[in-house]
Formats: structure tokens, C-alpha cells, sequence
């Protein structure tokens, strides 16, 4: 990650660090491709699973959007234990094309990009607040409870992205993302490094408000896919609300206005890219976008936003 201030870094409205510090971030140099051992994963895993998931399908069912909650019925994931890589990525190709590949941990952008340009979408192999993520994050300041998201996680892997990327447009959003990330690490506009890194973290804040923890209008015909009727005024489609159930509910209290503590603005990209975050805690604002489709076009009719030059 291109976490270092740089001259660029006064065009954010929030200029705060990203990262996570003092954590291992893989590159291409590092063995990052672990093998699942499915039968050597302890109960304690399972049960984690097992009491993150009860807690969440519930909410999810009522106010995730209609394409997250296709997805998670095409994909079948176990709810009492965790999934096993294999059986979910033969299920998530036949739909989609797109696999899961487990991997060590954090990922720095060559990597990442890499991966999901050709359709393969990192997951981590540990769950949160298990023995395993305390001492494999041990002297790391990193979240580790139940009701939020610390990264990386096989609980927001898989439950939180895994049943988008069965939806073919979104897949291909993503691959767009990532392609894009591509060519500006390889500079072959000779940018230069500061501008390069700016660019990515435009990139990066863009992925964090949208795919992460955007929100979107309440669409006419998702009410048919639920138990019970979302009765606020948004559908939520981020990945990173969706896995944790103190962010969903902030949005839903937040949405019918029993809380006020984050604000739902009209998804402006320009604004979004612009916008830095805090990985650490409930977001203090919700970008809405119209609808997937607003959200594809408007990253591909505006492709210029992050390949600025510095002018
Ligand atoms: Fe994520």
C-alpha cells in the first residue's frame, strides 16, 4: 500500500492514514497463495462462523441489495461451518467464472490487481476473534470482535464479496478497477511515483465508499427476495457493512433516523475518489448511488479521474 504523504495528499477532503500499520503486506516476491487445509480447521472456527452468520442473515436478508441476495442463494454458503474453498470456488466459477484464492493476508495493490483483473478474488483462510488471528496479528493494532469487520477476515471475504461476484456486471466492474490499477502501476505515461501513488489511492478510496460500504436507493423489486420488506429508504451493497452487524445496523438506525451519527450523501465520484476513510471504525457517511448500472457507468464515462497528471 502507498501509505507515505505525499505532495498530492492536500487534494483529499480527509487526509488520514489508510493502513492498518506495523502488518505484513504481501507482494509478488512473497509465497501469498496458501493451501486450505479444510479438515485441520478447529471447531472454534466453525462455531465463529456458525454465531456470525445467525447474527447477520437476518438483517441482510432485509436490506441488502437484490444482487447481493441472489448471489448468496446461488453460492449455498454453509451456515454453521466454515466454507471450503474448493466447493465454493467450483460453485462461484460455474456461475461466474470468477474462483477464490486463499491467500496469507493483506495484499499490496500489484498483487491484488493482478488477481482480480483475471478473475480471481483473494480470501483469506482466517476468521475474526479466533486463537489463529490473535497470534497471527500479535503486536498489531487490529480490531478483533464479532460485530465488526477487522481486515482480513474469511467472514467479510467470502460472506461480504463472494455473492456479488456471481452478478456478471459486477465482476466486470471489478476487473475494470483492476485492469485500471494495472496500467497506472506500470506508468507507461511516466508519471512518477508520487502521482502513481496518488492515483491508487484515488482508486482506493473510490473501492472503499462503492463496493466496500456504499449504499444505494432502495430499488422497486427487491421486497420479493426477503423474508420481510426493507422498510428503509436504501439497500445496502457494501461488502464491508454487510460482514459486520454493527455497521448494519448503524445504516438501518442512521437511515430511520434513530441515530444520527452518519450522514447519506448522493454518490458523486469525483467527491468519492477525493474522499480518504477510517478503516477502524462505523463510516461517518454512506455514498447513494442510483443503481449498480449508475455506478458502472459512472466509473467508465470518468476514467480520467484517476489518471490525473498534477495539473
Ligand atoms: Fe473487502
Amino acid at each position: 500500500m502507498y501509505e507515505n504523504y505525499n505532495n498530492y495528499d492536500n487534494l483529499f477532503f480527509n487526509v488520514i492514514p489508510n493502513a492498518v500499520g506495523n502488518i505484513k503486506i504481501f507482494g509478488k516476491e512473497d509465497e501469498f497463495i496458501i493451501k486450505q487445509d479444510y479438515n485441520s480447521i478447529p471447531e472454534e472456527e466453525h462455531e465463529i462462523w456458525g454465531r456470525l452468520h445467525h447474527k447477520l442473515i437476518s438483517p441482510v436478508d432485509q436490506y441488502a441489495s437484490g444482487e447481493y441476495l441472489q448471489g448468496l442463494k446461488a453460492l449455498e454458503l454453509d451456515q454453521n461451518a466454515m466454507p471450503n474453498f474448493k466447493i465454493i470456488s467450483d460453485r462461484l466459477g460455474k456461475i461466474s467464472g470468477w474462483v477464490a484464492v486463499p491467500v496469507s493476508g493483506f495484499l499490496d495493490e500489484n498483487v491484488f490487481f493482478t488477481l482480480t483483473a483475471q478473475r480471481e478474488f483473494p480470501v483469506t483462510d482466517i476468521i475474526r476473534n479466533s486463537k489463529r488471528f490473535d497470534e497471527k496479528y500479535v503486536g498489531v493494532s487490529i480490531q478483533n470482535e464479532d460485530a465488526y469487520t477487522p481486515e482480513p477476515d474469511i467472514f467479510h471475504d467470502i460472506f461480504g464479496h463472494l455473492p456479488f461476484l456471481t452478478d456478471d456486471a459486477y465482476g466486470n466492474f471489478v476487473g475494470k478497477m483492476a485492469q485500471h490499477g494495472l496500467e497506472l502501476i506500470k506508468d507507461e505515461r511516466g508519471l512518477g511515483p508520487q502521482l502513481i501513488a496518488h492515483n491508487l489511492k484515488r482508486l482506493q478510496n473510490l473501492a472503499w465508499w462503492t463496493y466496500e460500504f456504499g449504499v444505494m436507493k432502495k430499488q422497486s423489486n427487491t421486497d420479493a427476495l426477503r423474508k420481510e420488506p426493507n422498510d428503509m429508504d436504501y439497500e445496502i451493497y457494501g461488502a464491508g457493512i454487510i460482514s459486520s452487524y454493527s455497521e448494519v445496523m448503524n445504516v438501518v438506525s442512521c437511515a430511520k433516523r434513530i441515530l444520527n451519527g452518519s450522514e447519506f450523501l448522493n454518490f458523486d465520484i469525483e467527491e468519492a475518489s477525493l474522499t480518504r476513510f477510517d478503516y477502524s471504525d462505523i463510516q461517518d457517511r454512506y455514498y447513494v448511488i442510483e443503481s449498480m448500472e449508475s455506478l458502472y457507468s459512472s466509473f467508465y464515462d470518468n476514467r480520467d479521474l484517476f489518471l490525473f497528471e498534477g495539473q
